[in-house]
């Protein structure tokens, strides 16, 4: 992921515009940051960190200038890997959002005709492909992928671009035209935007033309526009009021990015090495426990192996004896900077555990400590409450665990395939659905707005959801919430299930427990509790998107509880992105 902007003006123009638009992208990463303009020939600045922490970069004049800052996932970050790529004449300067999946075989057949590759990214293919004469239309056929590329030539006072799934617009203002990877950034740069179309090429010039090509190279006539609207304040959450809700609905997107993110290879040695293994734990804190927890039973059910899940901060005193050579340990940490699980990866590798880990930031200390690391590839992530980087992991994991199967035995190429088709028709109705969902949590929250606490139950995949709903009350709506299993609810719990205390159930998706949840919800029933029901039924309070095979039903249940979570707190009028005290990484 990245962000992209750029300018093509009639007269010279300052670079502070391009600082400007990176610094309102800056949401899409920024691990490293980095400009193109054209004098007489092209000149390129890169240095690490986001644009406004780096405004030297920007300290130029020119008629056309292209922007990136960037989210690494493929290729470590740092400044040779920061976007614009020069091809080797250094002729043609190429920013890239997105990921391409055949970059590997490129980059070798590029290197054996002979190319200078002086990154370890996907986006170097591009400049050398150009270089060899390749045009815009020729890289929709030749990359596989989910990208928008952007690149300027020296000699050719233009900004070309090229959409693959990830989101391009232009905007046209008094004296320039904009490229951008989203419409907030335009604002005050432009009133309208075009919106580039999926499967298609074109430029922007400093003469003022605006072209759009079909895949065909035929041109597209008929262009939707949108009003630039958005307020000063609410820029960098791209119009959401705060960064939790931005990423509750980048979901869908994010499940989309994480298949593509996870390489083949990557998993299948992954899924080697845990098949392998004489004992296997996952390990994490806090959300990232709760999807160790969920993804335990991916490995029962997809990879036929049975796997402990220990918090990180337990680990070191409780199951290190157990670890020596054959230990596999599955490290699990969005941040990838959690103490508690460098630690025990620490301690483990001394012991001679192999690391296999799973984290949101390439470049993080997990991912380097581990000797195989599996990118969830969600985007930032800006809330210190987690949501999008819980369900990638859920998708990263299920996805591993279905390679421990395919090594097994267990599972077919085909059945994977199919896997992987159903994460991604799921990730389309979710985003379907997600209005729907937030309206239901919206008038929910308002009953919840003063109840002081809540339980939220559920059983087996969905048990580990239900804690992480809670954890999500406490962080979001300070709301005091417990997580508690279906059947403990009747041994204790059950005595404050009376009046206006809330019990949110997950109905488990298990045919196996469907009498334990009749039988307790006639108990609920009859002491008149205020049960809020979440499932895929229409009848349910809280209606889940109906996930299409059981592995992604916990997806559909969290995020309903993700959204009541961020609701309550938005009710009480809470600093929802920043708790007091808590931090979104706990480093010491
Ligand atoms: C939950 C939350 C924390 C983190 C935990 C682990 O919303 O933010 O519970 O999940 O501190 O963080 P990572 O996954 O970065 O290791």
């Amino acid at each position: 992921m990245g962000g992209i902007f750029a300018f093509a003006c009639r007269s010279p123009r300052d670079g502070s515009a391009i600082l400007e638009g990176l610094r309102r992208l800056t949401y899409r990463g920024y691990d490293s940051v980095g400009v193109a303009f054209l004098d007489d020939k092209i000149e390129v600045k890169k240095a690490m960190g986001p644009a406004d922490r780096n405004p030297g970069l920007f300290s130029f004049t020119s008629r056309v200038a292209l922007g990136h800052t960037r989210y690494a996932t493929r290729g470590w970050p740092t400044v040779e890997n920061a976007h614009p790529i020069l091809d080797c004449t250094g002729r043609v300067a190429v920013v890239m959002d997105g990921v391409i999946d055949n970059y590997e075989q490129l980059r070798s057949s590029l290197a054996s005709r002979g190319h200078r590759l002086v990154t370890t990214t996907d986006t170097e293919v591009i400049p050398h492909l150009l270089e060899e004469g390749k045009g815009p239309g020729d890289l929709l056929s030749a990359l596989r992928g989910t990208f928008s590329a952007a690149y300027v030539r020296s000699g050719d006072e233009k900004v070309w671009f090229v959409q693959d799934g990830q989101p391009l617009v232009i905007g046209r203002g008094q004296d320039c035209l904009y490229l951008a990877s989203d419409l907030p950034s335009l604002y005050g740069f432009a009133d309208e935007a075009v919106i580039v179309p999926e499967g298609s090429y074109g430029y922007i010039s400093a003469s003022g033309e605006l072209s759009v090509f079909s895949a065909d190279g035929s041109p597209v006539q008929q262009l939707t526009s949108k009003r630039v609207k958005y307020e000063p304040g609410s820029l960098d959450k791209a119009g959401y009021p705060h960064y939790m809700l931005k990423e509750i609905y980048e979901i869908p997107e994010a499940l989309e990015r994480t298949t593509h993110s996870l390489m083949d290879k990557y998993l299948r040695l992954s899924g080697m090495i845990l098949y392998g293994a004489r004992r296997a734990f996952i390990i994490g804190n806090g959300t990232s426990l709760h999807a160790g927890m969920v993804s335990a039973y991916y490995f029962s059910s997809l990879g036929g192996m049975s796997i402990d899940v220990v918090s990180a901060a337990e680990f070191p005193y409780y199951a290190l004896d157990s670890v020596g050579t054959g230990t596999v340990v599955l490290a699990v940490s969005q941040s990838g900077e959690t103490s508690d699980v460098i630690r025990s990866v620490k301690m483990a590798k001394q012991r001679g555990a192999v690391i296999v880990g799973v984290t949101n930031v390439l470049g993080s200390r997990l991912a380097l400590e581990s000797n195989v690391y599996l990118p969830i590839g969600a985007g930032p992530e800006l809330a210190v409450p987690a949501t999008k980087t819980f369900t990638s992991t859920l998708v990263a994991l299920m996805l591993l665990a279905a390679h421990v199967g395919l090594t097994a035995g267990r599972l077919s190429q085909a059945e994977l395939n199919e896997l992987y088709n159903d994460i991604r028709s799921f990730s389309r109705s979710l985003a379907e659905d997600m209005p729907a969902i937030d309206a239901a949590a919206s008038k929910i929250a308002g009953e919840l707005r003063d109840s002081r606490d809540a339980y939220v139950v559920s059983s087996g995949i969905t048990y580990p959801v239900a804690l992480e709903g809670a954890l999500k009350l406490k962080e979001a709506a300070m709301l005091h919430a417990e997580g508690v299993q279906l059947g403990e609810l009747r041994h204790g719990p059950m005595v404050l299930a009376r009046g206006n205390y809330p019990i949110i159930v997950i109905k488990p998706r298990e045919e196996a427990a469907e009498e334990l949840y009749s039988r307790v919800m006639s108990e609920l029933r009859a002491r008149e509790a205020k049960v809020i029901e979440v499932s895929d039924s229409t009848q349910a309070a809280l209606q889940a998107p109906r996930a299409p095979r059981p592995e992604l039903y916990p997806i559909a249940a969290v995020a309903p509880l993700q959204l009541l979570a961020y609701r309550v707190g938005f009710e009480r009028g809470l600093p929802i992105d920043s708790p007091p005290g808590l931090a979104k990484a706990i480093t010491t």
